[in-house]
């Protein structure tokens, strides 16, 4: 099983990266861990362009979302929205009609400064899953606070390192049992390819 972890925020030294790098550290060894940073890989704004510098950042991380059996998604919330790098690499996802993301599970987490974090968890289950069919989780995790609540790379409350713990569990069984849909021949985007 392979589990990628994107960290949404476009900001560098983010606290959703850090939230990132603690959630892959909690999954156990006999998973494989990833970390898109969309800081880091730098998409160009999506304009529908068929070719252009935008494919070679967006082949590695294509191919990164391609072996994956699920994804963790970490979002800051930015005026009360989730991430502009996450909406942006959404459309890169449909655009190549691979459908890397697709009947794939994925744990939504919102990451906030103050008293947010649930705007990006709210609005990537509404509007993030249409055209790239991924799945998402029930078991989530919102950050508030996030610099009372990771300290020095660790989650020091109790409640929500509890809470990360089991979503992860729960993504991992998703992953598994979400294998058997991706499987089977019923899935045709070819009539399909757009969600509903
Ligand atoms: C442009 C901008 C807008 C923000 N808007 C909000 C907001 O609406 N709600 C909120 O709780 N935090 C907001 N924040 C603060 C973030 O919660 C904070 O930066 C947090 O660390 C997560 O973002 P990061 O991963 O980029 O660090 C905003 C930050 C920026 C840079």
């Amino acid at each position: 099983m392979k589990i990628v972890f994107v960290s949404g925020s476009v900001r560098s030294d983010s606290q959703s990266r850090k939230v990132t790098d603690y959630l892959a550290g909690r999954l156990n060894d006999a998973m494989e861990v990833k970390i898109v940073d969309l800081n880091e890989h730098r998409l160009p704004l999506y304009d529908d362009s068929t070719d252009g510098p935008w494919q070679e950042i967006w082949g590695p991380i294509e191919n990164e979302l391609m072996s994956a059996d699920g994804f963790v998604v970490v979002s800051p919330e930015w005026d009360g929205m989730f991430s502009v790098g996450l909406h942006n690499m959404f459309h890169y996802v449909t655009k190549t009609k691979n459908h890397v993301m697709a009947h794939k599970p994925v744990m939504l987490v919102g990451v906030s400064d103050g008293m947010g974090g649930a705007y990006p968890i709210a609005q990537l289950k509404a509007i993030g899953a249409k055209n790239t069919h991924y799945v998402v989780s029930p078991e989530g995790l919102r950050i508030s606070k996030v610099k009372e609540v990771l300290v020095n790379g660790e989650i020091v409350v109790d409640g929500v390192r509890e809470r990360a713990d089991y979503s992860l569990k729960v993504l991992v069984e998703y992953a598994k049992a979400l294998k058997q849909v991706r499987d089977s021949d019923i899935i045709d985007f070819k009539k399909f390819g757009s969600g509903v």
